[in-house]
């Protein structure tokens, strides 16, 4: 499945991360309401060290790994992250996932945005900031990288974390740490 979404179609694009948005919220939001029933029958495998957590899909399903895995090198899918956030997961030229996610949320005024592959850049439809591969800003308004996170495949799991170690991008201590 290639979730990366065609500017020719911005309503769509808008439509399609406001449904995701929508049932991440949802999900959220169930979560924390049925914890502490919950908290008995989640498995101790959907959290790990470090604050992990399991990838989701918008129903809050843990997605395979060769789920993501078997879409074509380059991809971007769009996954729930820590907190519900719709996080980007790439599959690497190699076929491999990539150790870094980028967290969909433009660090202007917090709109998501799609990943247009034509132009090889995360495309904020809001105020026009444009965004490399790797999150960098290509062009304002956005005043900061997009926030990244590690990812992991083990076994046929995918695990998110937050991402506390210097930028790979700056060096320097992350603006979200
Ligand atoms: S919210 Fe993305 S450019 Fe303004």
């Amino acid at each position: 499945m290639d979730n990366s979404l065609p500017l020719e179609s911005p309503s769509l694009s808008r439509r399609q991360l406001l449904n995701f948005i929508t049932g991440a919220a949802v999900a959220a939001t169930a979560g924390a309401a049925l914890y502490p029933a919950g908290k008995f029958f989640i498995p101790r495998a959907e959290t790990g060290a470090g604050g992990a957590i399991l990838a989701k899909d918008v129903l809050g399903n843990p997605i395979p790994a060769s789920q993501i895995l078997g879409e074509l090198p380059l991809t971007r899918a769009l996954v729930a992250g820590l907190a519900g956030e719709p996080t980007y997961l790439i599959v690497k030229e190699d076929g491999t996932l990539d150790s870094i996610g980028i967290v969909d949320n433009c660090t202007h005024l917090g709109c998501t945005f799609p990943w247009n592959p034509m132009d090889q850049q995360f495309q904020c439809p809001c105020h026009g900031s444009r965004y490399a591969p790797d999150g960098t800003v290509v062009r304002g308004p956005a005043p900061l990288p997009l926030k990244i996170v590690q990812v992991v495949a083990i076994d046929n799991s995918i695990l998110i974390s937050p991402w506390t170690e210097n930028d790979p991008r700056t060096g320097e201590k992350p603006w979200w740490v």
